[in-house]
């Protein structure tokens, strides 16, 4: 449990924080979000102390971070920002190896872990383990990071817009890996971004901030259906329920009962387009809206598992809880 109690930050002449109150549970990824310079990044490194707050109280696991050693507490959090800022001259590997390494940690162990936590994003050991960073792709370089800071198995992550930096593509592709991966390992992340649509993707709750202030701290379901005030209903966009749908999967709305699965195996016999469980409920809405009037819905091993209409996309009767992402972390 983090507990950031009225931070406060005055650069000379600009107040960066005002009043910060925000708690944050175990396990929970938390994305900061907000306009340019409302203080996101500032918020993120008081965490771990790269930024002194002028006033306030940090609480991690009950203890004053205030009052710790501020290079100690800094190897005990995570930290990726956006261009990772991977050393150069040593190889993938190394780099992962840092924190453990600061640690004390023997040879063996450290780059036994280091090869470890290359598999946990992806990265064959034998292959990128002895290449140099500059030979990574960005996508490659920002999994390094990811696994660097994971490294001594830190309990909190901060990440300031680590995917930034990288196509859409591979940015949907990281973002998969770190829902991934953080079903695997259950950190305490704070995730900075200014993409609205990966913060309801990623986010287990949003803090939306405005010239140094939380304005709203809630799941995104309710960010998107309850704003807090005319700022906040703008900033999610003239759209809400397009993006709360992005939460939800196929599964989430898919009719099994006997006539609409026998209904989808005929439409799937004469050569309907199909969809799985696990489809974005976004894009399903986007074929039907194509005009095929119902999808047939296939499990992964392809068999009917049954269909979904333009009807039953309707978010009135899908509790928040049953959200594609919940699921898929609780499982
Ligand atoms: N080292 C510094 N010295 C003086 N002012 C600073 C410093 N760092 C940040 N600021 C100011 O504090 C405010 C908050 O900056 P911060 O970097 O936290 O914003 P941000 O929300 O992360 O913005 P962005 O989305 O552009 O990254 C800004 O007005 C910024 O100019
Ligand atoms: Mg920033």
């Amino acid at each position: 449990m983090i507990s950031l109690r009225n931070i406060e930050k005055q650069y000379d002449g600009v107040q960066a924080l005002r009043h910060v109150n925000l708690d944050i549970a175990d396990g929970e990824l938390v994305v900061l979000i907000g306009p340019s310079g409302c203080g996101k990044s500032t918020l993120l490194r008081t965490v771990n102390r790269m930024t002194e707050p002028s006033a306030g109280q940090i609480i991690i696991d009950g203890r004053n971070a205030l009052e710790s050693d501020p290079v100690l507490l800094r190897r005990s959090i995570g930290y990726v920002i956006q261009n990772v800022g991977l050393f150069p001259h040593m190889t993938v590997r190394e780099n992962v190896a840092v924190v453990p390494q600061l640690l004390g940690w023997d040879k063996a162990k450290r780059l036994r872990r280091a090869d470890e936590m290359l598999e946990l994003v992806r990265l064959d050991p034998e292959r990128f383990g002895s290449r140099y960073p500059g030979l990574l792709s960005g996508g490659q370089q920002q999994r390094v990071g990811i696994a660097r800071a994971l490294a001594a198995d830190p309990a909190v992550l901060l990440m300031d817009e680590p995917f930034s930096a990288v196509d859409p593509i591979t940015r949907e592709q990281l973002q998969e890996e770190l829902l991934r991966i953080q079903r695997d390992v259950r950190k305490t992340i704070l995730f900075v971004t200014h993409d609205i649509d990966e913060a309801i993707r990623l986010g287990d709750k949003i803090c939306l901030m405005r010239d140094g202030a939380v304005v709203q701290y809630a799941d995104p379901d309710t960010m998107l259906r309850q704003p807090a005030d005319a700022f906040v209903a703008q900033f999610f966009g003239q759209e809400p329920a397009l993006r709360r749908l992005a939460r939800h999967s196929v599964a989430d709305f898919v009719r099994t009962d006997a006539a609409s699965l026998a209904a989808a195996a005929k439409a799937l016999n004469e050569g309907a387009a199909s969809v799985t469980l696990t489809t974005g409920a976004r894009t399903a809405l986007s074929k039907l809206l194509d005009g095929q009037p119902l999808l047939p819905v296939v499990d992964h091993a392809g068999a009917v598992a049954g269909l979904v209409a333009l009807a039953d996309l309707t978010l009135a009767q899908t509790p928040a809880a049953a959200s594609h992402v919940n699921r898929v972390l609780a499982a």
